[in-house]
């Protein structure tokens, strides 16, 4: 059984963007797996070159559609994808010079990310996206 299953309480309510939070859940799940079966490193390099492909594709399309609608919490939002960003393309970094990095670290990453980004941040444009009729 997955670490964590998609459960309604996760949906902004925009397809589009559900769907990449999917894709990030999916690697946590993965990650998790490999983590818990003590295979975490044969899909480190896998899981966080994805990690920053998530970055670019999805946090684009957050900005694009924060921008569009004006939303005025866009500046905070993206200081938080800025972070993500540089985080991911660290332990992209670590993973492809040194070899490894501990599971762990990037476990505990992605799982703050969801407690705190997309299910406390992202929550905060989910209603103005919907009224704003851009979704
Ligand atoms: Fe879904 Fe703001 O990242």
């Amino acid at each position: 059984m997955s670490y964590l299953q998609w459960a309604d309480t996760f949906s902004v309510k925009v397809k589009e963007i559900d769907d990449q939070h999917k894709t990030l859940i999916s690697m946590l799940n993965t990650l998790h797996d490999a983590h818990i079966a003590q295979k975490g490193r044969d899909v480190q390099k896998e899981i966080v070159g994805s990690m920053v492909n998530y970055a670019k594709t999805h946090f684009e399309t957050e900005e694009k559609y924060m921008q569009k609608s004006n939303f005025s919490g866009f500046h905070s939002h993206k200081i938080e994808h800025d972070q993500f960003t540089l985080k991911a393309l660290d332990l992209n970094r670590r993973v492809n010079e040194v070899g490894f990095v501990f599971t762990i670290e990037i476990l505990e990453f992605l799982k703050e990310w969801l407690q705190n980004h997309i299910l406390g941040t992202d929550m905060k444009y989910s209603s103005h996206l919907i009224n704003y009729g851009l979704c």
